[in-house]
C-alpha cells in the first residue's frame, strides 16, 4: 500500500496543531507507520526542499523551517499521497478550501502549517530522508 510523509511545520507545532493534524488522518482512515519531532537543522532542511532551491522564498522558507521543531508522520494506505494532499488542502491557503487543514487553520502561504509529499517517488525519498535510520513500523 502507498504511503506519504506529512510533516508539521513549526507553526503548527507552535500554535498546538499536533493532534488536529494526527486526528484528521486517523479518522479518514489511514495508518499511522512513523511519528518523530525533531529539529532538522538547516542542512537536512535544504535537502527536503532542494528542488525549490531556485526559487526567490527559498531562504524564507528555510528560515520559516528551521524556526522550531516540526513533526514528521508516515501515513499508509490507499491513494495516501494525493488523498494526503487534498486533506491538507491547497499550498496557498488563501486558495484552500474550508475542511481542509490549511484551509480551516492558515492564511499566509509562508506559515502554512503542514507539508505534504507531492508524488509516490517523492514520498519514498522523503521517508528515507526522515524516518531512513530507524525505519518506519510494520504493524497490522
Ligand atoms: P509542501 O507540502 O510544504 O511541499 O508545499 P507544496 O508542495 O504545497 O508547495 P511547494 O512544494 O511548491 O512549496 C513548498 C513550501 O514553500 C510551501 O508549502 C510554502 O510554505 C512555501 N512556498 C511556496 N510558494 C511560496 C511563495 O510563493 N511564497 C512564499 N513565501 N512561500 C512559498
Ligand atoms: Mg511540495
Amino acid at each position: 500500500t502507498e504511503q506519504t510523509y506529512i510533516m508539521v511545520k513549526p507553526d503548527g507545532v507552535q500554535r498546538g496543531l499536533v493532534g488536529e493534524i494526527i486526528s484528521r488522518f486517523e479518522k479518514r482512515g489511514y495508518k499511522l507507520v512513523g511519528l518523530k519531532m525533531c529539529a532538522p537543522g538547516q542542512e537536512h532542511l535544504e535537502n527536503h526542499y532542494a528542488d525549490l532551491k531556485e526559487k526567490s522564498f527559498f531562504p524564507g522558507l528555510i528560515k520559516y523551517m528551521n524556526s522550531g521543531p516540526v513533526v514528521g508522520m508516515v501515513w499508509e494506505g490507499l491513494d495516501a499521497v494525493k488523498t494526503g494532499r487534498s486533506i491538507l488542502g491547497a499550498t496557498n491557503p488563501l486558495q484552500s478550501a474550508p475542511g481542509t487543514i490549511r484551509g480551516d487553520f492558515a492564511l499566509a502561504v509562508g506559515r502554512n502549517v503542514c507539508h505534504g509529499s507531492d508524488t509516490v517517488e517523492n514520498a519514498q525519498k522523503e521517508i528515507n530522508l526522515w524516518f531512513g535510520k530507524e525505519g518506519v513500523t510494520k504493524w497490522a
